[in-house]
């Protein structure tokens, strides 16, 4: 059951799509209090959701705020990253209560979750107009269906959208891109897209393409099509002010880009230098931008990554006056005292970016209403997510087409997917990774998954193959870098390469299981990725698990994510079989109990179990996924207790938007 209550008179988010009647009931389990809503938790009460967050899966012990936010140094003392997920899923253990929080809010959400009380649990919205849903149900996946169902079916993307794809911020022309292409054909790596980061475009300007450095996108595009391979341009938010550029001048004269007080553009510096920013909150805003895409959908081009819509601002030009007037005054000095230097040279730089004081001295139009930007913030990076979802309908009728953003909130889900943003190299970054994916997925964000290898900072080549033995699962599979670090193309590991190879083919191999497994999410509001507990809830020690995700139905995976492990300790529910995996032609099983065990696992296998009763259907792997071959599966299977095993396996053509057929469907049983 979902409950429906309203206050104030809240700014319409489109973030649910089913029309639940206002209710004037007591909101149940929560009281209010003036700080906001309030919930006592007992002892072992875990609390799941909150999407794109730090720590672990259970978001207990910590306080977060939905505001979307550019940042670079992820880690635990975090408290907003990109995305506004406002979903909380509260299970209070056997006998306890059991319910869903949905707060459906444009501006920033402030939840403390047993950080300052252990067992109270506070959020509140910044402004007192919003949405509120509760959510009850027969267990905790029904409640993450329902809510599923209340927000709308998750963006699909093509099938070779869940091939591996290639990025670094450094592709600087057309000859690095099929360097990259070549370099994975010789070293016999799969691949099925490379990403093209900022350095395609003139100038760093939206829908521009450098035509010294990539002289004929459209052949280029064709070029690595017909090798299977796509390109994935990115779209930044800030459009370059440059009167000879038309994306700019049409804003421009259209009156379309965000406003100051007095009427006048908006300007902040992003890549490009000043730029303005398009007020994707108006509907006719969003239709133009969105059309833009087809100066790229012209050249071939049938993905993109949407970046920097928080949207991340460097400075202002005021702010940025005030500094360097401010440094002026220092001129000479040689020796500023300590207090000065920090909070007025080191504060001062530091404070131009994403400025508080720059997110409120902007407006959109909501309805004709003149709206500050603060106020609806967290509506910016999935509203321009939404614009290109709305325009691909139009410019590519029938057709899905790739596409994933940096920002979010609760309903983007519908137009696109994310990814994690700019993690790090480190081991501690592949298990945020880890953790993250079952709350992001429970907030609709089912096509997601982090920079492997690590965005930030020099990886080493066991990170780069550990990340990859989980990012194997995850439905975006993408190895992006930030310039200057280590290169980490996944044939750059020499001495890992053997390894990586195997790994990257079993994904590939994989597929027949992880892309039903996504279909059957989309399309049934069921999960990818969930937590032990939604499915042992009356198991204590399943709940407490952190580090192992059931997948789908059938598999549950517990990636190895320390330094120089070889093995780890994995629980087990119930029974499972044991695949423990170095290539799909060289695997051993073995069937085990069920509670703890310690599981060896070098650095160049990878663990899967199989939940009693299930079938794994395995293709030979390929070069890409237009080399995948379905009809020759091999199953890997834990029967029951009866001999049994079965699965569902979907497929479909993979590109047009004809997904709903029942005959995309059949069953697969073990003979
Ligand atoms: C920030 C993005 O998060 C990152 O992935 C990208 O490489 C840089 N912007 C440059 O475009």
């Amino acid at each position: 059951m979902i409950q429906h209550f309203r206050f104030g008179s809240p700014i319409r988010t489109d973030s649910v799509v089913q029309d639940i009647p206002v209710s004037s009931d007591a909101v149940p389990f929560l009281t209010a209090d003036a700080d906001g809503w309030v919930y006592t938790m007992v002892p072992d009460a875990i609390v799941y959701g909150l999407g794109e967050m730090p720590r672990g899966i259970n978001k207990r012990g910590w306080h977060y705020v939905a505001n979307n936010t550019d940042e670079s140094h992820h880690g635990e003392n975090k408290v907003s990253y990109y995305g506004a997920h406002n979903f909380l899923l509260i299970d209070g253990g056997p006998g306890g209560d059991l319910f869903g929080v949905f707060v459906d809010f444009p501006g920033k959400v402030h939840y403390d979750i047993g950080y300052t009380v252990h067992d109270t649990l506070r959020f509140a919205t910044e402004e007192p107009d919003y949405e509120l849903y509760i959510l009850t149900g027969a267990d905790l996946n029904d409640i993450a269906h329902q809510f599923r169902q209340l927000i709308g079916r998750s963006y699909i993307p093509p099938k070779w959208a869940f091939g591996l794809q290639q990025s670094r911020w450094g592709y600087k022309t057309a000859e690095d891109v099929r360097e990259v292409a070549r370099q994975y054909k010789e070293n016999d790596l799969p691949l099925d897209m490379i990403c093209m980061d900022i350095d395609y475009m003139q100038d760093y300007a939206d829908f521009t393409i450098n035509k010294e450095r990539f002289p004929d996108l459209a052949a280029l595009a064709a070029e690595l099509k017909a090798q299977g391979i796509r390109l994935v341009p990115i779209i930044d938010a800030g459009v370059r002010i440059d009167p000879e550029e038309p994306t700019c001048t049409e804003g421009l004269e259209k009156g379309y880009f965000c406003k100051k007080e007095d009427g006048t553009p908006f300007v902040a510096a992003v890549w490009p230098g000043k730029a303005y920013f398009a007020d994707f909150l108006r509907p006719e805003v969003r239709a133009w931008f969105g059309h833009r895409y087809k100066v790229l959908t012209d050249c071939g081009i049938e993905g993109f990554w949407n970046d920097m819509n928080e949207p991340a601002l460097f400075y202002s030009p005021d702010r940025l006056k005030a500094f360097l007037d401010s440094m002026h005054e220092l001129r000479g000095q040689d020796n500023i005292v300590q207090e000065e230097f920090f909070a007025r040279v080191v504060g001062g730089a530091m404070g131009l970016m994403n400025a508080p004081e720059d997110y409120a001295s902007f407006y959109h139009e909501v309805n004709g209403q003149r709206v500050r930007h603060d106020k609806v913030h967290n509506l910016y990076g999935g509203s321009m997510t939404r614009a290109a979802g709305e325009a691909f309908a139009d410019l590519r009728p029938g057709k899905r087409t790739l596409l994933y953003s940096r920002s979010s909130i609760i309903g983007s889900h519908r137009y696109g997917g994310i990814w994690l943003g700019d993690n790090h190299s480190s081991w501690e970054q592949l298990l945020a990774n880890i953790q993250m994916m079952p709350n992001v997925q429970m907030c609709g964000f089912l096509y997601s998954g982090a920079d492997l290898c690590g965005f930030a900072n020099d990886t080493t080549p066991d990170l780069a193959l550990r990340w990859l033995e989980f990012g194997l699962f995850t439905p975006l599979m993408r190895n992006h870098a930030a310039g200057g670090t280590r290169p980490q193309e996944y044939y750059r590991f020499a001495d890992q390469l053997p390894a990586i190879r195997s790994m990257l083919r079993l994904r590939y191999a994989l597929l027949p299981y992880l892309y039903s497994t996504f279909m059957q999410a989309a399309l049934e509001g069921t999960s990818y990725f969930r937590p032990l507990g939604f499915d042992f809830p009356a198991d204590p020690d399943a709940r407490e698990v952190q580090d192992q995700l059931l997948l789908g139905d059938g598999v549950m995976v517990a990636p190895v994510y320390t330094q120089n492990a070889s093995g780890r300790h994995v629980y087990l529910p119930e029974p499972m079989k044991l695949y423990r995996i170095r290539s799909v032609d060289d695997c051993d099983t073995e069937l085990l109990p069920a509670g703890h065990h310690y599981i060896r696992c070098a650095l160049n296998e990878v663990l899967l179990f199989i939940r009693p009763g299930h079938v794994v259907p395995v293709a030979k792997p390929a070069s890409c996924t237009a080399q995948l071959d379905e009809a020759d599966l091999t199953l890997w299977a834990c029967p029951d207790e009866n001999g049994k095993a079965g699965c569902r396996m979907y497929s479909d053509d993979g590109e047009t938007s004809d997904y709903a057929a029942p005959e995309h469907w059949k069953v697969l049983e073990l003979k």
